[in-house]
């Protein structure tokens, strides 16, 4: 089988995906309209044009006056459903996803509207698809620690419906150890924990991650390259790095997807994993993000299979629906 072929039909999971982050030009243009709420563009096109980033934050401008547009249920609804869509057309059949409940309740938009929407495309997709999606709730770290404790707090209705702890947004000048009581608290009520780290911020930042806020995974972790020590730590206690191949391109992290260093961090023996981001705004979903890093990195059939191995491994699955994935990679690869 061809590698494009393998990378389609391969049961895979993605663990680095912003809900917000998959609202497409063209359900923005349907819900303004809907909504009244004016855009700075004047057609769907001149929304894909605005998409060139030269850092994190000019992407996160245009991702937090994007959401602006997610009002009532059934916004909420078609963004996870359109998003579960194409996992079901990549062949995801486990999605572990962030949102970003700040964004949306310092506009008035409350919990109780995001979350029921959410759990009813999630029902939808399990009745339909088989798949599985846990939910991580990710604290802005552009806001003092306290709104991130009032959010915790305002969540607690639908803590049964919530995996972990994330964190994300402007990450220079915002390090982990702003986080450490929310994520204390987090992890005393039973969630698990992610942080972006390292992505446009220094190592010190993971290893804050890592000591400080005891994240079970890294989110981007791409600079952790830059530092030996923290290297093998990564290895030797197996935290799986969520990297997200086409975001770092878009976001200037790596001047271009053949300086990647995606396929040396998983040659090293780290647990790396490939995911899209915020795949409306990056160009690519799941498995464009895979066939990127066989176009302009060579990847091989043997890092395809160990990278998407990983990213069962590196999931908040149980053990035994873990190895049955594994089983099934197995067995799907020696026998094609
Ligand atoms: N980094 C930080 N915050 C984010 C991102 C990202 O890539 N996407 C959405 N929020
Ligand atoms: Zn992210």
């Amino acid at each position: 089988m061809s590698l494009i072929k393998l990378i389609k039909k391969l049961p895979k999971t993605e663990l680095h995906l912003h809900i917000e982050g998959s609202l497409e030009p063209s359900l923005m243009w349907a819900l303004a309209s809907k909504h009244g709420v004016s855009l700075p563009f004047d057609s769907v096109e001149a929304i894909e044009a605005a998409y060139q980033f030269e850092d994190l934050q000019s992407f996160l401008d245009l991702y937090y006056q994007g959401a602006d547009v997610l009002r009532d249920e059934d916004d909420f609804y078609q963004l996870m459903m359109a998003y579960l869509t194409r996992c079901y057309e990549d062949n995801v059949v486990h999605a572990e996803i962030m949102f970003d409940p700040q964004t949306h309740t310092s506009r008035g938009v409350g919990f109780d509207v995001f979350m029921p929407a959410f759990q009813r495309a999630m029902d939808e997709a399990k009745q339909k698809w088989g798949m599985s999606v846990y939910l991580i709730m990710s604290f802005l770290r552009h806001l003092p620690e306290k709104d991130a404790i009032e959010t915790l707090t305002q969540a607690r209705a639908y803590y049964p419906m919530i995996k972990a702890v994330g964190l994300d947004s402007s990450e220079l000048g915002n390090p982990p150890e702003k986080f450490v009581k929310v994520f204390a608290a987090a992890r005393a009520l039973g969630f698990k924990c992610v942080a972006h780290a390292g992505e446009e911020g220094p190592p010190e930042y993971i290893w804050q991650a890592l000591d400080l806020l005891r994240v079970d995974r890294i989110d981007h972790g791409v600079r952790s390259i830059e530092d030996e020590t923290l290297m093998k730590r990564l290895k030797d206690e197996g935290i799986p790095l969520t990297v997200c191949p086409q975001s770092n391109i878009k976001l200037c992290v790596f001047d271009h997807m053949k300086e990647h260093n995606i396929l040396e961090l998983l040659d090293d023996d780290l647990c790396v994993t490939v995911n899209a981001d915020d795949p409306s705004y990056f160009g690519g979903y799941l498995n464009d993000n895979y066939r990127a890093l066989m176009t302009h990195l060579a990847m091989d059939e043997i890092q395809l299979v160990k990278l998407v191995k990983n990213s069962f491994i590196a999931s908040f699955l149980p053990p035994e629906e873990k190895n049955s994935w594994l089983r099934k990679i197995d067995l799907l690869v020696a026998g094609q």
